[in-house]
């Protein structure tokens, strides 16, 4: 490997410890080197905290290290004034005379001009050193900017032949416990969680994060005429929860009811409010009807399919969907297959 790109490699390694709590921001980490040593280290670990070139710049206590120094970030400093002041500046007044970016910043208010303010200042920048582990990071937040939408990942569970839900499975999980907890942590890392109305009301879930450690995604689905009553899990108000209806219907604590039209494209509307909320992601937990929405109309970036030793022999069958494979991973006995839409 490269000189750059070990320490960029780490940079994303520190980065990655903000997953599931950096939203809307971008996860980003950052190694400030001197003489092939690691002098700092920092990464934005929670939205309205410290960017991660501030905190490696302040654990750094003799300034005159920064000197013959190299700052390595995973994404383009900011240039503006958000809930931090720019990062650009400070690394300008520290007077660091090397900047590594992993990948340019899509969003408009930086855009490279984060890039353009320090060359302008005499600083040395190499940009796109591992960029396609840095947007990979950022998946997220790239697909929010770039697709202006969240980032959609469609997951189920799966009998081994085929079978999502079946009346002989009532009650019963098709996945194993491990597979459970790893989607619990998974509705960690995502900022909602969409269902459909009859996946409600025939499993009536509560779609927190109980197996994993970390926050609750906002719970979303659409029922039409509101017929789900607040006896469902859902309704208790425990988390925030969005529902898209054809009825107008007044707030509850924590229940958001949002007008749309049913004669339109329902989930165009729903990105399009989801995007304006500023949801960088969504993980879509069934059933058929609802994923096959997604799947039909090709709105969707990942999906995360759980293949189970059960046999259900008949019942709802679960949707086809194509893509690159990216990974298969066997969890006890379930195959975890992963792809990528085209
Ligand atoms: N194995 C698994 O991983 C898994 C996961 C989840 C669910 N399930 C199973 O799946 C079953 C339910 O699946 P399902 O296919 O019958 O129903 P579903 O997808 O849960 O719900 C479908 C309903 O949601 C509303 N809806 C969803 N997307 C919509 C869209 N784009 N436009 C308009 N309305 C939309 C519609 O409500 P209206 O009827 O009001 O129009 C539709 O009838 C349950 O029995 C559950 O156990 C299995």
């Amino acid at each position: 490997m490269k000189y750059k790109e070990i320490f960029m490699r780490r940079a994303i390694q520190l980065a990655k410890n903000g997953l599931g709590f950096t939203s809307p921001n971008p996860m980003v980490g950052c190694v400030i080197e001197r003489n092939g040593l690691v002098l700092s280290e920092g990464w934005h670990y929670k939205k309205g905290m410290y960017h991660a070139e501030f905190l490696a710049i302040h654990n750094v206590k003799n300034e005159y290290l920064f000197l013959d120094c190299t700052l390595y970030v995973t994404l383009e400093p900011c240039v503006h004034f958000g809930e931090t002041s720019p990062c650009v500046d400070l690394i300008i007044r520290k007077n660091i005379p090397r900047v590594i970016v992993g990948i340019e910043d899509p969003c408009d208010k930086v855009k490279g001009l984060g890039i353009k303010k320090l060359r302008k200042y005499g600083i040395e920048v190499i940009e796109n050193v591992l960029i396609n582990q840095c947007r990979i990071l950022n998946k997220r937040f790239f697909t929010f900017y770039e697709k202006k939408r969240p980032y959609i990942i469609l997951k189920w569970a799966q009998s081994d032949d085929g079978f999502i839900y079946s009346e002989n499975q009532k009650n019963n999980w098709i996945s194993g416990i491990h597979a459970r907890q790893l989607n619990h942590k998974w509705r960690s890392e995502e900022d909602g969680i969409l269902v459909g109305r009859k996946t409600v009301l025939n499993d009536n879930p509560k779609l927190n994060v109980r197996k994993w450690f970390g926050k609750n995604p906002i719970r979303i689905f659409i029922d039409q005429k509101l017929s789900i009553s607040n006896s469902y899990f859902i309704m208790d108000g425990s988390q925030h929860t969005i529902i898209f209806t054809e009825k107008s219907e007044e707030n509850q604590k924590n229940i958001e009811y949002i007008k749309i039209s049913f004669k339109e494209k329902i989930i165009n509307q729903i990105l399009n409010f989801l995007h304006k909320k500023q949801i960088l992601s969504l993980i879509v937990e069934g059933g058929k009807e609802t994923l096959e929405h997604f799947i039909k109309e090709n709105i969707w970036d990942e999906s995360r399919i759980f293949v189970c030793e059960v046999v259900l022999k008949n019942g709802l069958k679960a949707p086809e969907i194509e893509g690159i494979i990216s990974k298969k991973i066997n969890l006890d006995k379930d195959k975890l297959i992963i792809k990528l839409s085209i």
